[in-house]
């Protein structure tokens, strides 16, 4: 599929699965080489981050790693920095380790920023985002990116995880809007 069209919009495909597959391949590797001996948490951000983390995880060549998922629900109040998300279905014990943020893309980043700041807080050791997409011309807040798969430009997108208005996450490309 080339095209496809959502309710009312356009999309053109602008990452094949080929391409996503090998930049996670990437990232793995170099997180196999960082994270080795660590007893590493990932934590896979729902829902957009569920195909990303899938993929990657099964690349993580780590005997100690351990997988959890972490839903974000805006939280009434704000902050300094935005919104802030409570974390819900954390349950596991977080104290003094290494923790990886498993997320789709970073856009503003705003969230990760305050996804980080709570699991310090809960006293994580360390904490790293890996994000499979970053939008750099986006980025409002200062925030380290730890892996990032692909660099790309501000404009919408939808697949691989991605949804326009709960539609596309299951499509195995990436699909960019087309303007106009
Ligand atoms: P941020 O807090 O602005 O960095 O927002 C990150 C979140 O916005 C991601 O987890 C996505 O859910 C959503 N988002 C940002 N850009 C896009 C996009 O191009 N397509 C779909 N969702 C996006
Ligand atoms: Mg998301």
């Amino acid at each position: 599929m080339k095209r496809v069209r959502l309710f009312d919009k356009e999309f053109e495909i602008s990452i094949p699965y080929a391409e996503l597959h090998s930049a996670i391949k990437e990232m793995a590797a170099k997180m196999i080489t960082d994270l080795e001996g660590k007893q590493t948490l990932f934590i896979c951000i729902l829902n957009g981050a569920f195909m990303f983390a899938s993929e990657l995880m099964k690349e993580v060549e780590l005997p100690d790693a351990e997988i959890s998922f972490l839903k974000l629900a805006s939280y009434c109040g704000t902050s300094s920095t935005g919104d802030v998300k409570e974390l819900i279905g954390l349950n596991e014990e977080i104290k003094g380790r290494t923790v990886v943020i498993l997320e789709d893309i970073v856009d503003t980043g705003h969230t990760m920023k305050g996804v980080k700041a709570q699991l310090i807080e809960k006293g994580a050791k360390e904490v790293k985002i890996a994000t499979l997409l970053f939008k750099p011309d986006a980025l409002k807040v200062e925030l380290t990116l730890d892996y990032i798969g692909i660099v790309i430009p501000n404009d919408f997108i939808v697949g691989f995880g991605l949804d326009y208005d709960r539609r596309g996450r299951n499509f195995k490309d990436i699909y960019t809007l087309v303007k106009g």
